[in-house]
């Protein structure tokens, strides 16, 4: 069983790669194989909006920018699981976070209940800063994209600086349920 954790902050060492990694020992707890893509780090550009607003996404599901997402958008659909993880910034997902998935729901909700993604569960983790203010709105935005690309949602988790010593807790125990349901389907 293969989890992809996607990890979607410039920093290695904060409180996204904290709960990222936290997602890898659930994972792993629970029998499953559990690889982090850093988003920063994979050369994912911008949605182009090709040919006036929808290019080959719509009916190839593929994505004619080539970079480094096709190599991301396969072990997507090859993964049974996920766990998303994005720094909270000005109350959204961070840039490299939207830049995938942008991209990732062109090419596969428009395939709706064919998406590579259906049916799979996915649990979405909100890391905000002291503050937490946006942290609903990250939340919900990441809400939505897991509707559109038809994923089954496990699990929505928020953590701020004030929670960071018991949420990561929270991450591997989800996960670790999460794939511990896989196993039983
Ligand atoms: C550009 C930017 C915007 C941010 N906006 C918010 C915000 O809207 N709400 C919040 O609580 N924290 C915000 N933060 C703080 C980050 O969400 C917080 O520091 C988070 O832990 C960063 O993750 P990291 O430690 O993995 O880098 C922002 C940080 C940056 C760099």
């Amino acid at each position: 069983m293969e989890v992809l954790v996607f990890a979607a902050s410039p920093n290695k060492d904060g409180l996204t790669e904290e709960c990222a990694q936290a997602a890898v020992e659930g994972a792993g707890v629970a029998g499953a194989n559990a690889q982090i893509i850093y988003l920063n780090d994979k050369d994912i550009g911008l949605c182009q909006a090709c040919d006036r607003g929808w290019g080959k996404c719509r009916k190839e599901h593929s994505c004619q920018v080539e970079d480094g997402f096709q190599a991301v958008h396969e072990k997507t659909g090859n993964a049974d699981g996920y766990v998303v993880v994005t720094p909270v910034y000005f109350g959204q997902l961070s840039e490299s976070a939207k830049a995938y998935f942008d991209r990732l729901r062109r090419c596969e909700a428009t395939r709706g209940d064919e998406s590579a993604l259906a049916g799979k569960p996915v649990i979405g983790v909100a890391a905000a800063g002291g503050s937490g203010g946006g942290i609903t709105s990250c939340l919900e935005e990441m809400s939505r994209l897991f509707s559109h690309l038809r994923c089954s949602i496990a699990d929505m988790i928020t953590v701020t600086q004030k929670s960071r010593s018991y949420k990561p807790a929270a991450i591997r125990q989800a996960t670790q349920a999460m794939v511990a349901a896989l196993g039983k389907e």
